[in-house]
């Protein structure tokens, strides 16, 4: 059953986050119901610019459709990640997705101010929720790449401007963060206090934490000892998601981890049966292994055997 990300965020709001996981083809959609039913946990699926032109937007959301049949217990909300403007018009226009996000953080203040507003207006005239982003995370976001000097935690009284400006229904918030496989040199910790003074000045508001892979240490060497060259770092430490979820985070965005599941069951296949050339095998074994990771951070969130409460409380 397709929800908004607001009925998700309503029933988790302080007790646990929602993963929000990002999908390209079949086989991670598979995986991703999967995990998810097997864990009993609610979700979101996310689609980014470039996962809606890897095949064709038309294809992902025909396999999300699909898999609403073969899955009919699943509860989710399906959301643009990272959209331009463009984008999200396209997405509220297409009646399909249940909210939206315009990322205009790269912009000064009053520039992203204005953009969203004018998404928020568009969407809300169709009942579409719409996260933006205030403060900027390292790293890369589709095409804009961000300096790890320029990145900049988000000013709490900021935020609570921000959010009473555009009326906007989550914030994503730099709390330390970054995309991609390359977050921390050493172990850091997120920055609880920016979130901390968000909940005070803003109490209830929902928070989305972007760049929440852990990149599995086991996982980079399992893909490096299979013909990888993947360099060392670490990502966010799994046991601060639910404290993060505790202070007003309901949406944690976990895609890059999800890619080295895929790396390392491909590498590894391929290695060990050189003269093998039929994808299924592997994919094969990329769904099972897939549904065991997203079911393992369902467990980290909170989300895991919530989907039972969630159903009643909306009472389907
Ligand atoms: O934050 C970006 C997500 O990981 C999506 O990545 O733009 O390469 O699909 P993508
Ligand atoms: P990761 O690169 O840490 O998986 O972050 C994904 C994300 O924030 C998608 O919007
Ligand atoms: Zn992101």
């Amino acid at each position: 059953m397709i929800v908004t990300t607001a009925q998700l965020f309503k029933h988790a709001y302080g007790k646990y986050a929602v993963g929000a996981y990002n999908i390209n083809n079949a086989e991670q959609a598979m995986g991703l119901f999967r995990g998810c039913l097997q864990s009993q946990a609610p979700f979101i699926i996310q689609i980014s610019k470039g996962a809606r032109k890897y095949t064709d937007k038309r294809m992902l959301e025909a396999i999300i459709r699909a898999a609403e049949v073969l899955f009919p217990e699943a509860i989710y909300a399906v959301h643009l990640d990272h959209g331009d403007e463009e984008t999200c018009y396209d997405c509220i226009n297409s009646g399909f997705y249940s909210s939206v996000m315009i990322d205009a953080s790269h912009e000064p203040f009053d520039k992203n101010v204005e953009i969203t507003k004018r998404v928020v207006t568009a969407a809300h005239r169709k009942g579409i929720s719409v996260e933006a982003e205030l403060g900027m995370l390292g790293g890369v976001e589709e095409d804009i790449k961000v300096e790890e000097g320029n990145a900049c935690l988000t000013k709490p009284e900021e935020a609570q401007k921000f959010i009473k400006l555009t009326g906007c229904d989550s914030l994503a918030a730099a709390i330390g963060t970054s995309h991609g496989a390359y977050k921390f040199k050493g172990r850091q910790s997120l920055h609880f206090e920016v979130l901390e003074g968000i909940k005070k000045l803003v109490p209830g508001y929902p928070i989305v934490m972007h760049g929440s892979s852990s990149v599995p240490q086991d996982e980079v060497q399992r893909i490096n000892a299979a013909g990888g060259k993947l360099g060392t770092a670490v990502g966010v430490d799994i046991n601060e998601y639910l404290p993060a979820a505790k202070l007003g985070v309901t949406k944690i965005n976990i895609d890059t981890d999800g890619r080295l599941v895929w790396t390392r069951v491909h590498r590894e296949f391929f290695r060990d049966k050189p003269a093998e050339f039929d994808f299924r095998p592997p994919g094969k074994i990329f769904m099972d292994e897939y549904a065991k990771f997203i079911a393992s951070r369902n467990d980290k969130l909170g989300s895991s055997g919530q989907l039972a409460d969630l159903r009643k409380s909306l009472g389907k």
